[in-house]
Order: structure tokens, then sequence, then C-alpha cells
């Protein structure tokens, strides 16, 4: 029987870094206020030009060092993204230009900040299907660039960044079980309401912007959240002591506590970027696990669980031995 286990991982965050002092100079807001009802004290914004595949080039080609292998070894990638560099080709395909592979299926996978964990349970399955060796899986955002900058309910939550890992095939367990949830009634709650089919009438009228019911999001990202970990132990018949690790989608530290007190984790289990990254949305869930794998925290066969909760709504888990 094959097994997807994760190979190496990479990250990449732009130059620019924007604090909440800087915020304080754009809007009516505060450094305390973002601080103590997100956790955020500075993102990182993608400069003039620099687009989603430019993040995603820096981070692939850290995870595929990382994991030892050449460019050449890759077979199968999938990028999740909200915030593509074009309509068309995907930005996988896009990547994969930039990385010189052939041949290969490369394709976007669009579920927001559940993104990355989506893209992990489709490389997962191809591989535990002998459909493919080594999968690149990324996820990238630009999101400063769906952001209104004098909206103040938004525009101190978003960042910019990728993370990448590359998932290979092993005999022994990697990922233990995904698990993918959507409900698209909750459209309105977080939506950018533009697009191709329907249109671009809000760019005209400058409406094109992330636009977001935070308070009810919380709410139901923290139940979703906490029902999820509930599934992902129980499938794999585990006690909240089994966890080693949680890496969490990171869109606000009082979520990211709740979780934590949840499955009865102390925070020093916990990896926490939000204070430095914001939400970067896709990106978020394998920069997190690329920092604390590199700073060496995450060691090799220990056991992860990764979750997350984003427009659509999305949800999802990933149980891993590391
Ligand atoms: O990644 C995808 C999933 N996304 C999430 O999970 C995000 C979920 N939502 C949240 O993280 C939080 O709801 C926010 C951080 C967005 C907002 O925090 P909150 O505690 O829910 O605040 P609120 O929206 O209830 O607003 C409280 C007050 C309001 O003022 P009044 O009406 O009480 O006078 C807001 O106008 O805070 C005000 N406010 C701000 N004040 C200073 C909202 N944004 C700001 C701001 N600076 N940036």
């Amino acid at each position: 029987m094959s097994f997807a286990r994760i190979l190496g991982t990479g990250g990449y965050l732009p130059e620019k870094v924007l604090t909440n002092a800087d915020l304080e100079k754009m809007v009516d807001t505060s450094d305390e206020w973002i601080r103590t009802r997100t956790g955020i004290e500075e993102r990182h914004i993608a400069a003039d030009g620099e687009t989603a595949c430019d993040l995603a080039e820096h981070a692939a080609r850290r995870a595929i060092e990382a994991a030892n292998l050449q460019t050449s070894d890759i077979d199968l990638i999938i990028v999740a993204t909200t915030t593509p560099d074009r309509v068309f080709p995907s930005t996988a395909c896009l990547l994969q230009k930039r990385l010189d592979i052939h041949g290969c299926a490369a394709f976007d996978v669009q579920a927001v900040c559940t993104g990355f964990v989506y893209a992990l349970g489709i490389a997962e399955k191809f591989i535990k299907t002998d459909s493919c060796r080594n999968a690149l899986v990324v996820g990238t955002e630009t999101l400063s660039r769906v952001v209104d900058w004098t909206d103040r309910d938004t525009c101190v939550l978003f960042g910019d960044g990728a993370g990448a890992v590359v998932l290979g095939v092993d005999e022994k367990v990697g990922i233990r079980s995904t698990h993918l949830h959507a409900d698209g009634q909750y459209d309105d709650l977080l939506t950018v309401p533009v697009g191709i089919s329907q249109g671009f009438d809000l760019v005209k009228e400058g409406k094109a912007f992330v636009q977001m019911r935070g308070n009810e999001v919380f709410r139901m990202a923290v139940n979703t959240l906490g029902r999820i970990c509930d599934e992902t132990l129980a499938a794999n018949n585990l006690e909240k002591t089994d966890i080693d690790w949680l890496i969490p989608h990171q869109a606000n530290i009082r979520i990211i506590s709740a979780m934590a007190r949840k499955l009865g984790m102390s925070m020093e289990r916990v990896v926490v970027t939000v204070q430095t990254h914001g939400n970067t949305s896709a990106a978020s869930i394998p920069l997190a696990l690329d920092c604390a794998v590199r700073d060496g925290r995450i060691k090799r066969g220990e056991t992860l669980l990764m979750e997350g909760f984003g427009g659509g709504f999305t949800w999802g888990s990933v149980l891993l031995d590391y």
C-alpha cells in the first residue's frame, strides 16, 4: 500500500513589511485594537508587479530543495490560490513553466483559505492511487490586491505570501486522513463579488474588494473548526493527547486559541504565525508548517493536525505523521 508523506517544505514572504503603525496612518485604527482583536502585528505585501506565481516559485524551489529532489522529479503540480496571476492559464501552469517542468498535470484549486488543505487532500489521492510519485502542492496569495485599503474592517487582516510542500510516495504512513467540506449557502458573508461571468461592474464602482461580515464569520469558524477537529480525531481513533502539533489557518489569534483550548493543547504546541504574517489565506498553513519545520520545532515522526476555514464557506483538515 502506498502512502503520501511530506518530503520537504518551503515558504516565501515578500520583502515589504506593513506594520500596524503604518496602518494607523492609513485608516482609523490602532495598533492596540489590531493586536487585541486579531493578534496581528505586521504583514508582508507583494511589491508592484510581484505576482502569486512569483511568490509560489520561491516557495516551490525551497520545498523541492528541502525534499532533496530536482524539479524534473515533480510529476504533479497543484496550486491553491484565490488571487491567480491570470484568468488562464492557471497559476499552476505558469509555475510549471517557471520550473521548466513539462508534461505532468498542473491545475489550480480555489477554496480560499481552505485551499491548501483541499490541494493536499487531492494530491494525497493521486499518490495513493499511484497516479504520481512527487507532487508539488503550493498555497500562494496576493490578497493585498483585492483589499480595500480604506476599509479598516478588512485591510488590517490580510497579507501576502506562499508556502509549499513536496508530497512523495512512501510505504510508511504520512497523511493519515483528509476531511474536506463546503457549504455554499454562506456566499455573502465572505466574498469578493466580481468575476468573469458576473462581470466587473463593481470594479468601475470601486467596490471589487474583500467584503466580510467578520463577526458572523468568526462564530462560524470557531464552531465549524471545533467540529472538524472532533471528526478528524474520531476518524483516526485518536485522543486529543495524540496530536503533537496543531497547524491552524492563521486568520485570528482568538480563533486559534479557541481551537487549542478545544483540543486541550498548550499554545506551545500550536504553530502561530499570524502576528507577523497576517491572514495569507491559502498560504497560511504551509507557511506556518515551513516556519516550524525550519526552526526545528516540528520533528520527523510527530503527528500534525492542520485545519482551515474560509470563504465558500469551505473548511477541512489533514492529519499526518511528519
Ligand atoms: O480567513 C477566513 C476566515 N476569516 C476569519 O475567520 C475572520 C473572522 N473574523 C474576525 O477575525 C473578527 O470578526 C474581526 C477581526 C474581523 C473583527 O473583530 P470583532 O471582534 O468581531 O470586531 P467587530 O467586527 O465586532 O467590531 C468591533 C468594533 C466595531 O465598532 P463598534 O461598532 O463596536 O463601535 C468596529 O467598527 O471594532 C470596530 N473596528 C475597528 N476598530 C479599530 C473594526 N475594525 C476596526 C479596526 N480598528 N481595524
